[in-house]
């Protein structure tokens, strides 16, 4: 029988039986991956208070597990072992999100480059979304971050550099389950673009008077 041929067809009343099913709440869980300055962390924000869900940058969660930020942790210690503070970070992260937690997480612009970071994401089942843009617009919005807010981006170098390690990127960041252009678009549209797409609804909270706001 094709599924739903049924539809039409007159029902006989049933008895009320209790749902086998649970209820099902709404999980906002994504994860945002892309190049450096591709708006994952303002697009994340964004997203997060359009859905009423929590953000986190992982590279905060790192540099609180570590106690030392990004930059001191590639200057003492090299990239390698930034890697697997980030490899750990991303574990525990996703063992939190076990309980069907709605947050919208951003990653540094080489954790899903990782090939466990990858698995471990896709295993989860979390969507992934790829936000991109020109790479002469990532190289601008870098600079410009460095320049007004003293951005330490250890592997932000030259120009060159920073394009070549875009193009070797570029085809593990295509994997994720979305791709998003965030060039010359303001952050709350590649917000609101990622919540169409991908059917997320915002969370209604409770005020201390019980109104659903
Ligand atoms: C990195 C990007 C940075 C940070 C670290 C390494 C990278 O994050 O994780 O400096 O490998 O591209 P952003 O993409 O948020 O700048």
């Amino acid at each position: 029988m094709k599924k739903g041929s049924g539809k039409t067809a007159k029902r006989q009343a049933q008895p009320q039986r209790p749902s086998a099913k649970p209820a099902r709440r709404p999980v906002n869980a994504v994860f945002l991956v892309g190049f450096m300055g591709a708006g994952k962390t303002s697009v994340g924000r964004a997203l997060g208070q359009r859905l009423n869900c929590i953000f986190e940058d992982l590279d905060d969660r790192i540099e609180a597990r570590e106690g030392r930020t990004v930059a001191e942790i590639f200057r003492d210690a090299g990239e390698s072992e930034f890697r697997r503070a980030e490899h750990a970070a991303l574990e525990h992260a996703l063992a939190e999100l076990q309980g069907g937690v709605a947050k919208i997480t951003a990653l540094g612009g080489g954790a899903f480059v990782q090939k466990e970071n990858a698995a471990l994401l896709k295993a989860s089942g979390v969507p992934t979304v790829f936000l991109d843009a020109p790479v002469e617009e990532l190289w601008q919005r870098c600079s410009r971050q460095a320049s007004e807010s003293g951005a330490e981006r250890p592997l932000l170098q030259s120009r060159e550099q920073f394009r070549k390690l875009y193009e070797t990127r570029r085809r593990s960041y295509s994997k994720a389950a979305l791709q998003v252009q965030t060039g010359g678009r303001p952050v709350e549209e590649v917000a609101a673009e990622i919540a169409r797409t991908l059917g997320l609804k915002k969370i209604a909270l409770r005020s201390e008077q019980g109104e659903v706001e």
